[in-house]
């Protein structure tokens, strides 16, 4: 999985407030394919073996409390770029720097519930869709 694919959480916080639907249309608005997609929940060994790099860090208690607060849902996204260009789409980690537009700065509520995860890297897209979809294809 190089350059085309990226994995995507839309996060409890956009669940919660009824985002989910508006979200995934600007996803698709913006030339992504939803190629796989599922509603789950992360139990707090998930969500800290999801988030292993953050350990230790002082969020990472938090990060995991929230992250297993509600309902997320996980997809695997294609387009060309799609890791840089995703980026892009849903703006910087703070919604409070996120650029006008992005998907942070319509529907995030802080940088603890910021609405939504991007992968950071190709290699990063592919152990996070693994981790959610076993699926070969991905
Ligand atoms: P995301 O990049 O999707 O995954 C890690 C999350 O940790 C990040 O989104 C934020 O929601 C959260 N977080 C909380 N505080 C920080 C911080 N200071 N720096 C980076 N991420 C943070």
């Amino acid at each position: 999985m190089k350059n085309n694919k990226t994995f995507t959480m839309i996060k409890p916080d956009a669940m919660q407030n009824g985002y989910a639907g508006l979200i995934l249309a600007e996803i698709e608005k913006a030339g992504f394919k939803i190629i796989e997609m599922k509603m789950t929940y992360l139990s707090k060994e998930s969500a800290q073996e999801f988030y292993k790099i953050h350990k230790g860090k002082p969020f990472f208690n938090d990060l995991i409390h929230y992250m297993t607060s509600g309902p997320i849902i996980a997809a695997v996204l294609e387009k060309d770029n799609a890791v840089s260009d995703f980026r892009k789409l849903i703006g910087n980690t703070n919604p409070k720097e996120a650029e006008v537009g992005t998907i942070r700065n319509m529907y995030a509520q802080s940088i603890d519930a910021n609405a939504i995860h991007g992968s950071d890297s190709d290699e990063n897209a592919e152990i996070e869709s693994h981790f959610h979809f076993s699926n070969e294809k991905n």
